[in-house]
């Protein structure tokens, strides 16, 4: 029984202490928000206790390894404080904003094996990494193309958005991951044009946009592309595509049901998508503990590395300067 402490109860780390809760092989050693009202809903709704502090959850002798769900911009020194004690880490995306803030994290936890794990779940969803194992086992010959499509039901508030990052650090993060996920080998370039479509003003304001297009290729001249949108009215949009010199293979959208409905004026026709990333990746949120339970148990590397975090940022960035400035940028001239 792995005893996991969860730091930050908002939005996700309530999901995640939930998921803990219930997972047959963790147990949920207690919660805690620099928020305290909302770590004390989480501890008393899962009767576990609430820390005070960061300081007083690294300490603890209940504690055997963290979950990190607070803000972004903690991230890379919760990361640093808790393998200075020796407690095993499973740390929201990103590990931060800052590519440079990155690195001297990636320094300074260098020689320390303590285990790691990104939260790039994506990678657990089933249909996802079908697709995967489709290309692995051959059923579709060599991979020439991926095509992910990833667009949220609405914006986030405009509080969210403003410390966001900007869409491709904070939302294209995942599908850069997925990307190299999918193709199994690493982005040489990258091309990268955005839009303000959604939200005109806001985006303006913030030098961000709301719709964006991404085309990556490998050395080996695979190729991925990545459309973006902040608002989908049909709902939580998530489908990715490999073809190869064999076939195909799709990954689907999740609908709220399978029923489809036949009338006189309408084919085909069903409710919206599930929502958002809790109701769709709900059952891969609940793998990620089992991974990183494996991981910590066994001593086996997570199946989402820090690395992992690193080289999408690294993909992020050259999408940033691509669109900027208009042009194919190589990803060895990023960071
Ligand atoms: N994997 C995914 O699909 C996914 C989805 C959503 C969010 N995220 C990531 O999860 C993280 C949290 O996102 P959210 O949507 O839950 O945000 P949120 O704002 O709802 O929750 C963040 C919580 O962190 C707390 N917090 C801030 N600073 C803290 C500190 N120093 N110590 C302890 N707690 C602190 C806040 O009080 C808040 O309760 C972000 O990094 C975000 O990028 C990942």
């Amino acid at each position: 029984m792995l005893k996991i402490a969860v730091i930050g109860t908002g939005r996700i780390g309530r999901m995640h202490a939930e998921n803990i809760a219930a997972h047959p092989r963790a147990a949920l050693a207690g919660v805690y928000d620099i928020h305290t009202p909302s770590a004390t809903e989480v501890a008393e709704k899962l009767e576990v206790p609430q820390f005070e502090s960061v300081e007083a959850v690294l300490a603890s002798p209940e504690v055997d390894a963290i979950l990190i769900a607070s803000s972004t911009a903690t991230h890379a020194d919760l990361i640093e404080a808790a393998v200075a004690v020796g407690k095993p880490v499973l740390c929201e995306k990103p590990i931060d904003l800052s590519l440079d803030r990155v690195n001297a994290c990636a320094a300074r936890i260098k020689d320390s094996n303590v285990p790691i794990m990104l939260g790039f779940v994506r990678r657990l969803d089933s249909g996802h990494a079908g697709v995967r194992e489709a290309i692995t086992s051959g059923r579709i010959g060599d991979l020439h193309q991926v095509i992910i499509t990833s667009r949220d039901p609405d914006m986030a508030p405009d509080a969210y958005m403003e410390v966001s990052g900007g869409i491709f650090r904070d939302m294209t993060i995942h599908d850069f991951d997925m990307a190299r996920f999918i193709l199994g080998e690493e982005v040489t370039e990258v091309a990268a044009t955005g839009s303000r479509l959604v939200k005109p003003e806001l985006m303006e304001k913030l030098d961000d946009y709301d719709t964006v297009t991404v085309v990556l290729k490998t050395a080996s001249g695979k190729q991925a592309i990545i459309n973006n949108s902040r608002r989908a009215v049909y709902g939580y949009d998530q489908r990715v595509e490999a073809f190869g010199s064999a076939g195909m293979a799709i990954s689907e959208n999740h609908a709220m049901t399978k029923v489809r409905l036949f009338g006189a004026d309408h084919t085909e026709s069903a409710p919206p998508l599930l929502n958002f990333f809790i109701e769709r990746y709900d059952p891969a949120f609940a793998a990620e503990i089992g991974a990183f339970v494996d991981a910590v148990e066994q001593g086996t590397q997570p199946p989402m590395t820090f690395e992992d975090g690193r080289q999408a940022l690294i993909l992020a960035e050259a999408a940033i300067k691509s669109a900027k400035e208009g042009r194919t940028i190589l990803t060895k001239d990023i960071g």
